[in-house]
């Protein structure tokens, strides 16, 4: 099997074929499963399962530590992996940092860059779109250096107040933006290049949180312009425990090492340690290796096929999936311009009784605040529903949850009708 080295819209390898991409993946193959939650996490290709086996079984060295050929091979797979990532993003290699997840990217910007960088009063600009992970990491900042969150809000559709937005860029001591690519709730994504180049122009630094935005569509941080860029390999197609912190190199000049150990150091005495030169020093221990390398096969196997022929698979099923819920006049559809994802509400039914009676029925969906409890709030609602696809989804699939959601109301909701 052979794959285009860089991302390449015009000369897709191979055609897109739903049917036959579902035989690559494992999960597929038992029961007759629907799976409507990939924003949670993505099912992985026999691909991506196999480039880490062989990590085990070929490989099988730690990284960067001492000489072996275990460790030399090893070594040599875990830095193409980064280099893999770097072209992806169209970042330079030194750029990437490997983290556990996107959780970890967030954390260890706060403690290795804004806990050494702001000062009481500072301003962190947040949108009321963010998950849970691009919240409380500033909240326990805040809590421990006084720094404020100032947030912007969104219409019932999930456009941001971009007004707003400038008078907090205005007010003065805005030193962060940190802000989601799309959405995990509503599936909208806000002009992270408009909010880059404003966060630019008051002097302050920008975070994408990409981690819905990256199995969607193509980023370029260059394009974007954003200091920092965060993912998890799970949600593309990839091993869960390995994530992505895209930092610019003059953002790493400014960030102190957060963990301490080994392979982060170039010399360490009983009174002191000296770091390693580039992202390795935000990487102490040993890494997710195997991970990594799974990671490497996820973009190789997205990159067969055309992102752009992937993005309208995945347009028109969640056009297919609205259609369903708007005919049903209980259902409330949150949101507006939805991609990858549509969530919704009923009146009179909880999303855990919901989701309980469709994964009785092999439907998977996620329910309740879905991570986001602010946003929730502002929409006034306590929990919601959601289904999120992938590229392995079907409009059968979309059937199957439009049928099993008739039923389970006609459980939940004895008395009413569509
Ligand atoms: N962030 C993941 C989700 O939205 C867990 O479901």
């Amino acid at each position: 099997m052979s794959f285009n080295p860089l991302f390449s819209d015009t000369l897709p390898t191979v055609p897109l074929n739903i049917h036959i991409i579902r035989q690559e993946f494992p999960f597929f193959q038992k029961d007759n499963r629907i799976y409507l939650d990939s924003a949670a996490t993505c099912q992985t290709p026999k691909y991506v399962l196999n480039a880490m086996r062989n990590y085990y079984t070929e490989m099988g060295g730690n990284v960067h530590r001492g000489i072996n050929s275990q460790i030399e091979v090893s070594s040599n797979a875990y830095e193409e992996s980064r280099n893999k990532v770097a072209l992806f993003l169209n970042a330079n290699s030194e750029e990437i940092v490997f983290t556990k997840n996107s959780t970890e990217s967030l954390n260890l910007i706060a403690n290795a860059w804004a806990r050494k960088n702001l000062k009481r009063g500072d301003k962190i600009v947040l949108s009321i779109l963010e998950h849970h992970s691009n919240i409380v990491p500033w909240q326990i900042l805040k809590k421990e250096i006084g720094i404020e969150l100032v947030w912007i809000d969104c219409d019932e559709y999930g456009n941001l107040n971009i007004d707003d937005y400038k008078n907090y860029l205005k007010s003065g001591n805005v030193k962060l933006v940190s802000i989601t690519g799309q959405s995990n709730v509503l599936g909208c994504k806000p002009n992270i290049k408009l909010i880059t180049a404003l966060a630019h122009s008051a002097g302050a630094k920008i975070i994408i949180d990409a981690s819905q935005l990256i199995v969607h569509n193509k980023i370029d941080v260059k394009e974007i312009g954003c200091d920092f860029l965060a993912f998890s390999g799970h949600k593309l197609y990839g091993p869960t425990g390995i994530g992505v912190l895209f930092a610019t190199s003059e953002m790493q000049k400014e960030m102190t090492p957060w963990m301490g150990g080994g392979g982060m150091i170039l010399e360490v005495t009983k009174e002191d340690f000296t770091k390693a030169e580039g992202p390795s020093v935000f990487e102490a221990g040993t890494p997710p290796i195997a991970q990594a390398i799974g990671l490497k096969a996820a973009i190789e196997w997205l990159e067969k096929y055309s992102r752009k022929e992937v993005a309208a698979h995945e347009e028109k099923l969640i056009e297919h999936a609205k259609n369903i819920l708007s005919k049903d006049k209980r259902i409330n559809i949150l949101g507006k311009n939805q991609s990858g994802c549509i969530s919704f509400t009923i009146d009179g039914v909880h999303p855990h009784d919901l989701s309980d009676i469709l994964s009785e029925k092999g439907i998977a969906v996620r329910a309740g605040h879905q991570c986001a409890k602010p946003l929730h709030d502002h929409l006034n609602i306590g929990s919601s529903t959601r289904i999120s696809i992938a590229l392995y989804n079907t409009e059968d699939d979309i059937n199957a949850f439009g049928k099993g959601l008739e039923d389970a109301l006609k459980i939940l909701l004895p008395t009413t009708s569509s």
